[in-house]
């Protein structure tokens, strides 16, 4: 009996400190996690929006030598995503939200035009309708080019 109460003492007395430990690296564990996932958000919030010289403020989305003409690319601008195009020697910028029933649109490259896949909803490329449900054209969204940087919004 003296050896399993020992044993079982022993245990008693060595699970808490073990416990602790467990509760260090899980805690450890979820810092680091936090501390992690933290950096990047407040790094692209901070490095990417500046604000323009009459008040307003742009957020840089890419680099013209990432968009070549005729193509698209969906960027997010506050968490809204925006279709910004390279058409007719022009940058323009859309509301990716179709005006049917809100599904995200996509650029056609083939076709030239934007597409709605959920209702082949077709819009221009100055976000007009073409054909489809959708009852009114994509927003347009402010955008420049400026040293060959791509911003959305407001100067
Ligand atoms: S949601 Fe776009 S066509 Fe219906």
């Amino acid at each position: 009996m003296d050896g399993e109460e020992g044993i079982l003492r022993e245990l008693l007395e060595a699970e808490p400190p073990r416990r602790r430990a467990l509760e260090l690296i899980i805690g450890g564990a979820l810092v680091a996690l936090g501390i992690g996932t933290a950096i990047p958000v407040v790094g692209y919030v901070r490095g990417t929006r500046r604000a323009g010289e009459h008040g307003g403020t742009r957020v840089l989305v890419g680099n013209l030598e990432d968009l070549p003409p005729g193509s698209g690319m969906k960027v997010a601008l506050e968490d809204q995503p925006v279709l910004v195009l390279n058409v007719g020697g022009e940058v323009k910028a859309f509301s990716a939200i179709c005006t049917h029933l809100g599904c995200i649109v996509l650029w056609d490259e083939g076709g030239q035009f934007i597409h709605c896949p959920c209702h082949d909803g077709r819009f221009d490329t100055n976000g007009q309708v073409i054909s489809g449900p959708p009852p009114a054209p994509l927003p347009a969204i402010p955008v420049a080019v400026e040293e060959g940087r791509i911003y959305l919004g407001s100067a």
